[in-house]
């Protein structure tokens, strides 16, 4: 049995864990590791895996309770496993926090490559907690005091989805579910992580405006704190080979996939964990 080790990706974020086999029936132990490792790294990465969509949800399983995407259909036969297919408008470039427009939205993600380019596709993550702490102080005191509205309107599945590539089945559930459902919700800019107590920024493309503020000092305000989240220096990228499995606390990161190659086809599935509502600085 090979030990289960821990390499660092990038100074800030990320580490690569080798040794281990992911899948339903891990050893706690390991699972220990993982769990350490994700919330020192805040995101993790596993080479060489070999998880089909049934084992992937039941691995989530071991993370806490897998919820579906609010708005997009699962793979036909699964419970919980969205796909990002590119061929069929997948592609979450923009800096983002999963489906941050729910108020309890999941704490942690769980992305597997399907299929990947010959090059590019990759993902970058980014620290919402080191972001923070390098804000200078009179930026940090405003941040501490902001609420930010964020919703899926204009969702980005919306934009991208074709209903000719959707089987019929699909397509109706998600006309359904989207044509009846916008979500909103706000959350505190600055949150308390609830098993770290590190204090993070909570941005990303969700955001709508600030509350109480007006629209045009949103967009410059929300400039300069997102600057601070995805400066290089703060982010780590990971060049995918099919099979890598990337799991991120979703309270404590920020990602965007690189929209670099063109028609070449990308896909991974993914599934999210639940998480809890966000706890601000007043409790
Ligand atoms: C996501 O935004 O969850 C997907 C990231 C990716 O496709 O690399």
């Amino acid at each position: 049995m090979s030990t289960i080790t821990v390499h660092k990706v990038a100074g800030r974020i990320g580490a690569e864990i080798r040794g281990v086999q992911l899948g339903r029936h891990l050893p706690a132990e390991s699972l220990d590791v993982i769990h350490q490792a994700l919330l020192a790294h805040k995101v993790v990465f596993f080479r060489g895996q070999t998880l089909d969509d049934a084992e992937q949800q039941a691995f989530a399983q071991l993370l806490g309770k897998p919820v579906s995407h609010p708005t997009v259909p699962t793979v036909q036969g699964t419970d919980y496993v969205m796909a990002l297919d590119s061929a069929h408008g997948g592609r979450a470039n923009a800096w983002h926090t999963d489906i941050t427009f729910t108020a309890a939205y999941p704490k942690a993600s769980i992305l597997r490559a399907v299929k990947v380019p010959e090059s590019g596709g990759d993902t970058t993550w980014a620290n919402t907690h080191t972001a923070y702490e390098d804000l200078p102080p009179q930026l940090r005191a405003l941040a501490d005091s902001l609420w930010a509205v964020h919703s899926n309107e204009f969702d980005y599945t919306a934009a991208n989805i074709n209903p000719k590539d959707v089987d019929a089945a699909a397509l109706k559930r998600y006309k359904d579910v989207f044509a009846s459902t916008v979500y909103e919700t706000e959350h505190p800019v600055v949150h308390v992580h609830p098993e770290t107590g590190e204090r993070h920024l909570l941005l990303g493309q969700f955001v709508k405006r600030f509350k109480d503020l007006k629209l045009t000092e949103f967009a410059p305000l929300y400039a300069i704190l997102q600057s601070y989240v995805t400066r290089l220096e703060n982010t780590v990228r990971w060049h995918w080979q099919a099979g890598d499995v990337a799991i991120w606390d979703n309270r404590a990161t920020q990602h965007y996939a690189i929209n670099d190659y063109a028609d070449a086809h990308r896909v991974m599935h993914r599934v999210t964990v639940a998480g809890t509502v966000p706890v601000s600085l007043d409790g």
